[in-house]
C-alpha cells in the first residue's frame, strides 16, 4: 500500500527541480533517412515524485531515458540535472555528476561482472569516499529478499535475481533519481509490486525522484505521475488513463 505524503512533505518535495528538459529532441541517422525517436519535449520532474513512463515499443522510452541520465547527448535542446546542464560540462564532470546523482537500473544490466553485489555496493562507498554502510546494504538487500545473494557473482543470478541486485546497487548511494528501464520485467506479480513499493519508500524517505518505464500497469497506482509516449511525443497523463492505454 501507498502511504501517501503529508502535505507538509508534498510540498517540500515537489518544490525542487531536479531533472528539466528544454526542448529535448533526437534523432538517430538510419541510412538515407532519420528515426524522430523523441519529439521536442520540455519537462521538469521534481525532488520525491515517482514518475512512470509507458508507451509502446519502440516509442522512444530508453532514448529519453538515457537523454536523462546523460548517457546520450540529444539532437537538439538543453537537458539539466540539480540545475547543472549537461552541454556545459567536461565529459568527467559530466560522469561524477552521473555517480553522484543517478542510479541506473538498466535493461542491460550494469552490474560489474567480476564483483559480488556485496562487493559492488562497497566499490559504490570506495569511489565515493565514504565508509561502506552495511546496515544501508542489509536493510536494502531485505528489502529485496537477496541477503543470501550478497556474495554472488551476476553470472550466478537469475534474470530477477539480477534485476533485484541492480535495484539495490542503484538505491544503496540515496541518489537524487533513479532512472529505471522496466526495472520490473522480469518480476513475478508480488515482487514486481515489492519493487516499486521500494521506490515508493525512497521518494517519500529520501526525497528521491523516480523515473521508472514499465509495461506493467498495476504499478502505476504508486506512481505520483505518468507520462505516456508515443511515436516519440511525449505526454502528461493520469494514472488512471494511462492504464487503459497499457
Ligand atoms: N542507436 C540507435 N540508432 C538508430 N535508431 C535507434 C537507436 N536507438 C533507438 N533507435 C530507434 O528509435 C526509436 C525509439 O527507440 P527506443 O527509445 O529504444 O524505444 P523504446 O524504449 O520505447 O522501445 C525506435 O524506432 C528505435 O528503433
Ligand atoms: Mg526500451
Amino acid at each position: 500500500m501507498t502511504i501517501k505524503n503529508t502535505n507538509e512533505e508534498q510540498t517540500s518535495s515537489t518544490s525542487t527541480e531536479v531533472l528539466a528538459f528544454k526542448d529535448v529532441y533526437k534523432d538517430y541517422p538510419d541510412g538515407d533517412t532519420t528515426v524522430h525517436a523523441l519529439a521536442p519535449t520540455t519537462c521538469t520532474i521534481h525532488a520525491g515524485e515517482f514518475v512512470a513512463v509507458v508507451g509502446p515499443s519502440g516509442s522512444g522510452k530508453s532514448t529519453l531515458l538515457t537523454i536523462m541520465g546523460g548517457l546520450q547527448q540529444p539532437t537538439g535542446g538543453s537537458v539539466s540535472l540539480d540545475g547543472k546542464e549537461y552541454s556545459r560540462m567536461s565529459r568527467k564532470e559530466l560522469a561524477q555528476l552521473r555517480f553522484s546523482t543517478v542510479g541506473f537500473v538498466l535493461q542491460s544490466s550494469n552490474l560489474v561482472p567480476f564483483l559480488t553485489l556485496e562487493e559492488q555496493l562497497k566499490l559504490h562507498s570506495s569511489y565515493a569516499h565514504e565508509k561502506y554502510d552495511a546496515r544501508r546494504a542489509a536493510s536494502l538487500m531485505e528489502d529485496l529478499d537477496i541477503e543470501k545473494l550478497r556474495g554472488k557473482y551476476p553470472d550466478e543470478l537469475s534474470g530477477g535475481e539480477k534485476q533485484r541486485a541492480a535495484i539495490c546497487v542503484a538505491l544503496y548511494g540515496r541518489p537524487a533519481v533513479i532512472l529505471a528501464d522496466e526495472p520490473t520485467a522480469s518480476l513475478d506479480t508480488s515482487r514486481a509490486m515489492g519493487v516499486a513499493d521500494i521506490f515508493a519508500q525512497a521518494t517519500r524517505r529520501e526525497h528521491t525522484a523516480v523515473v521508472m518505464v514499465t509495461h506493467d500497469e498495476r504499478l502505476l497506482t504508486e506512481c505520483d505521475r505518468v507520462l505516456t509516449i508515443q511515436d516519440g511525443k511525449l505526454q502528461e497523463s493520469t494514472p488512471e488513463q494511462a492504464s487503459q492505454q497499457v
